[in-house]
């Protein structure tokens, strides 16, 4: 049941304010007291180590396992029996629950099984897996011995995947043998063998889970069927690793082709999406919470798997889609089935719901007694999507804004802590331990109401990236070398008067399809490797649906015949980045806009698509390309 509505005053921000405000005066005492909240092999005695600023570790010296926090403390106390993981599957129709106890047996005996194939601490495993309860069994498992995982979103190419296969160095590869998109059955094992021909990396081992939709065959010599692999192996117990020790890298699109890898450590991560569990999903255990994500993005690796588990909830994995699986009902059915109490997913769902089902015809036949608080992240929530969500469903639409690198909420309102009433537009307040501040070019505080780039003073947070996968100095560069001591987000913003944040959009070349992150940089290193093209341009444009969409721009080079060159683009961007970049328009201009130094005036082009034309820049190498421009843009 939804508690009473707290009417909009500012006095009664006080809960959140205290919490707030104690959390950046004395992080140490904060963080410490949240740690209780986890169980400890050696509890921390240091909290900071700032020794090597601006590079900044949590909980230095103590030591714990994730997965034994995620699963088998909860067995230990008397939770064996409670559904830990429910697997609906609307593609396949299946719907399969596990309880802590079968969890935690099944992910013993695939840590075994890994462990037999040479796995052992601080090894990495790459996961290439559609949505099913193994991958988050192989996630687990992974934890469980202390080696890294690497979960590449299933969507994702060949070129990407071999990106990934590269920089993480996997001893073992574990993949389903297909996914399953709506009616379509998309094989994965054509996507690996191309990926690991373009890798340099080679792994010892595949284990390759058969699905009946479509087995992987013929397998080669380094597979291994996961049945194959659990067959005869023993259950191996949790090795306690430090706190400081990777948990996982998951890499996300920067504004080159290469992506970063988002490293995770274990101490920090636990500590952090278990308070926010509590304090802003408002959930406790033995409830049931529904993150609609893919575990191959962040919302998937902290919302479906690793916080609602650490809470001793009861978490959803949903194979299926907001439509099309069969309908725009879905959402609704899964909810009531499962008694979900919190459903987390990306504007971009509800707006797909909303296409089809304007009115909401769909919910009334549902039972959403249960629901209290939807939460909605990934991208930017427009007003016209908070509202329909809120009046259509008659709960709280909790817009809550982060990003992989940060793995848990950089502003929200946190339900569990307090009912701040919510503002359309804004994903509300800073979080616990975040120092959001919005600068201007030099770096100094902007009044409320003035637009700047979002920054966070060091040091992140606990559960926040420590650092990029081998790379600090990548990391460094990339973050936190455009204003000294904070974290540059790549997202732009105000405050209000009343310190509610706006986040407005990427000041890069990231663009958000779908909630999907996306570089724009990989797209044109795709586009400009084909002969027949001499420069392009990839931008986002405004869809209704999925929020942004990319359109890219050609020129060709001297004597090359355009013929047919729009579908043969579109086909390489979707074979080597992945059905997701979802290009669907390439326009063969005759120059692009450039500013005298040979920039292209991407966010001008964005502007004249949108219609949020900005005043053309001084430094503009030829106007009248720009404007030539105008028809294929406006
Ligand atoms: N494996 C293989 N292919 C995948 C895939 C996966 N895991 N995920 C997406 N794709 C494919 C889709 O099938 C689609 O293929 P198509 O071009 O043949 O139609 C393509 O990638 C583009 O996918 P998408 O942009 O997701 O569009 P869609 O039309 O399939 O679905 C929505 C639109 C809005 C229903 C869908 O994007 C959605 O549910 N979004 C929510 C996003 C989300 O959960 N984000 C995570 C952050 S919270
Ligand atoms: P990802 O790393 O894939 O989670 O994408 C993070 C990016 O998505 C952020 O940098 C933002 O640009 C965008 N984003 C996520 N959540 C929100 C939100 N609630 N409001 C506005 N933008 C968001």
């Amino acid at each position: 049941m939804d508690k009473p509505t707290i009417p909009a005053h500012r006095h009664l921000m006080a809960d959140y304010r205290q919490t707030y405000q104690r959390s950046i005066t004395d992080p140490e005492t904060f963080w410490r007291e949240a740690a209780a909240g986890v169980d400890w092999h050696v509890p921390p005695t240091r909290i900071l180590d700032d020794s090597e600023a601006p590079i900044f570790r949590w909980f230095p010296g103590a030591e714990l396992n994730t997965c034994h926090n995620a699963v088998d403390r909860h067995v230990a106390a008397g939770r064996g029996d409670q559904p830990a993981l429910i697997h609906d599957s609307p593609v396949t129709g299946v719907i399969r629950s596990y309880t802590y106890r079968d969890l935690r047996d099944e992910v013993a005996l695939f840590a075994g099984a890994l462990r037999g194939l040479g796995v052992a601490r601080g090894d990495r495993v790459v996961i290439y897996m559609a949505m099913v309860p193994e991958t988050v069994i192989a996630m687990l498992a992974c934890a469980r011995l202390g080696a890294v995982h690497s979960v590449v979103f299933g969507g994702f190419g060949a070129r990407e995947l071999a990106a990934r296969i590269d920089d993480a160095q996997p001893k073992v590869i574990v993949a389903t043998s297909c996914g399953i998109e709506g009616r379509r059955v998309v094989a994965y094992q054509p996507m690996l063998d191309a990926a690991l021909a373009a890798a340099a990396h080679v792994p010892d081992r595949r284990v390759i889970l058969q699905r009946p939709e479509l087995p992987a065959e013929p397998l080669g010599e380094r597979d291994l069927t996961w049945a194959e692999a659990v067959a005869g192996a023993e259950p191996a117990e949790c090795v306690p690793v430090l706190a400081t020790d990777p948990l996982y890298i998951l890499h996300t699109s920067g504004t080159t082709g290469r992506p970063k890898g988002v490293v995770r450590d274990n101490g920090g991560h636990a500590v952090a999406l278990r308070w926010s569990m509590e304090n802003i999903f408002d959930v406790r255990p033995g409830e049931v919470f529904w993150a609609a994500s893919d575990v191959g993005w962040v919302v998937g690796h902290s919302y479906i798997v690793y916080a609602p588990l650490l809470a001793g909830a009861t978490t959803v994995l949903y194979e299926g889609k907001p439509v099309g699986t069969p309908d725009a009902a879905a959402f609704w059915r899964v909810a009531a089935r499962h008694r979900v109490v919190s459903l987390f997913t990306a504007p971009t769902a509800v707006r797909a719901i909303r296409k089809e089902d304007p009115e909401g015809k769909h919910l009334p036949g549902y039972d959403l007694s249960a629901l209290r608080l939807l939460f909605l992240a990934g991208e930017r929530l427009d007003p016209q999507t908070y509202r329909w969500a809120g009046e259509l469903l008659g709960v709280p639409v909790i817009d809550n804004w982060w990003q992989t690198e940060t793995g848990w909420p950089i502003a929200a309102s946190p339900r569990g802590l307090q009912e701040l009433p919510t503002r359309p537009g804004s994903p509300s307040v800073p979080m616990p331990g975040y120092r959001v501040r919005v600068v201007d070019e030099s770096g100094n505080d902007l009044p409320p109401g003035e637009e700047g780039a979002i920054v966070i003073g060091l040091p992140l947070p606990p559960g926040c990236l420590p650092t990029l996968w081998q790379d600090d100095e990548r990391y460094v560069r990339s973050y936190l070398s455009a204003y000294q001591g904070n974290y540059l987000t790549g997202d732009g913003g105000r405050f209000d008067e009343d310190g509610y944040l706006y986040v407005l959009g990427r000041t890069d070349d990231v663009i958000n399809v779908a909630g999907h992150r996306l570089s724009t940089g990989a797209m044109e290193e795709v586009l400009a490797a084909h002969p027949a093209v001499a420069e392009c341009a990839v931008i986002g444009v405004h869809d209704a649906v999925k929020g942004q969409a990319p359109r890219a721009f050609v020129v060709l080079t001297a004597g090359a015949d355009g013929a047919g060159l729009e579908a043969e683009l579109i086909a390489r961007v979707r074979e080597q980045i992945g059905p997701v970049a979802a290009l669907r328009r390439v326009d063969v201009v005759a120059a692009l806009p450039k500013t005298r130094s040979g920039k292209i005036l991407r966010g001008r082009m964005r502007g004249m698509a949108d219609g949020a034309e900005t005043p053309v820049p001084s430094t503009i190498e030829d106007p009248a390309v720009l404007e030539a421009l105008r028809p294929l843009l406006g």
